[in-house]
């Protein structure tokens, strides 16, 4: 079993659809979520991981340094032994000095094709530009934001979306299964 630890910002849904097909989907058998660490003290993802039992953290990162942020992380990350950090709506860039400690064990999820739209407000750039598709992108992490090599992309049909909101409820419709297929293939490899 892999044991995973969860890196969030906020809301937790990509979080939670994990969790859950550790729990009861795809990956069941095949990895665990043994910690969930916000970079938020009031972010709404702590409330849900809770109540799925799994153990949670929050290191409010506002005041401290990148790196003093990340040591703490290191810290807890060291104490639980995980085997992939997951950053699901985690926003905040990480050092180079955490992400070379784990070559290829940081992944995450991006609404975007990474190649086209890096950082915030994916949907919202889908939605001005009317596109008719978008790709979300599950790619390894370095120290830049939404950077580092792809693994896997899916593509969203946004013809039919009449609004931002549509857009985005389109989009996280295939989040949340693809996030958890694409590191099906990782771990079984
Ligand atoms: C998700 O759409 C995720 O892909 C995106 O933030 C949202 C977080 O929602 N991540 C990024 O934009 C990374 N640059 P969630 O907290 O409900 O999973």
């Amino acid at each position: 079993m892999k044991k995973l630890a969860i890196l969030i910002s906020g809301r937790g849904s990509n979080m939670k659809a994990i969790a859950e097909s550790c729990q009861n989907g795809v990956l069941k058998n095949i990895a665990q979520v043994t910690i969930v660490i916000s970079n938020k003290l009031n972010a709404k993802g702590l409330q849900t991981a809770k109540d799925l039992g799994i153990p949670t953290f929050a290191i409010e990162s506002k005041s401290i340094t990148r790196k003093e942020f990340d040591q703490k992380v290191l810290t807890l990350l060291k104490a639980t032994k995980v085997d992939y950090i997951l950053l699901a709506g985690f926003m905040r860039r990480l050092t180079k000095g955490f992400t070379d400690t784990f070559p290829k064990k940081i992944i995450n999820i991006h609404p975007a094709d990474t190649n086209q739209h890096r950082g915030l407000g994916a949907y919202e750039w889908a939605w001005k530009n009317q596109l008719p598709s978008t790709k979300i992108t599950v790619h390894y992490v370095n120290d830049k934001i939404d950077d580092g090599q792809i693994i896997a992309q899916a593509d969203v049909d946004l013809r039919e979306a009449k609004s931002l909101q549509e857009v985005e409820a389109k989009g996280l419709a295939v989040e949340h299964q693809f996030f958890a297929q694409a590191l099906k293939t990782i771990f079984e490899k």
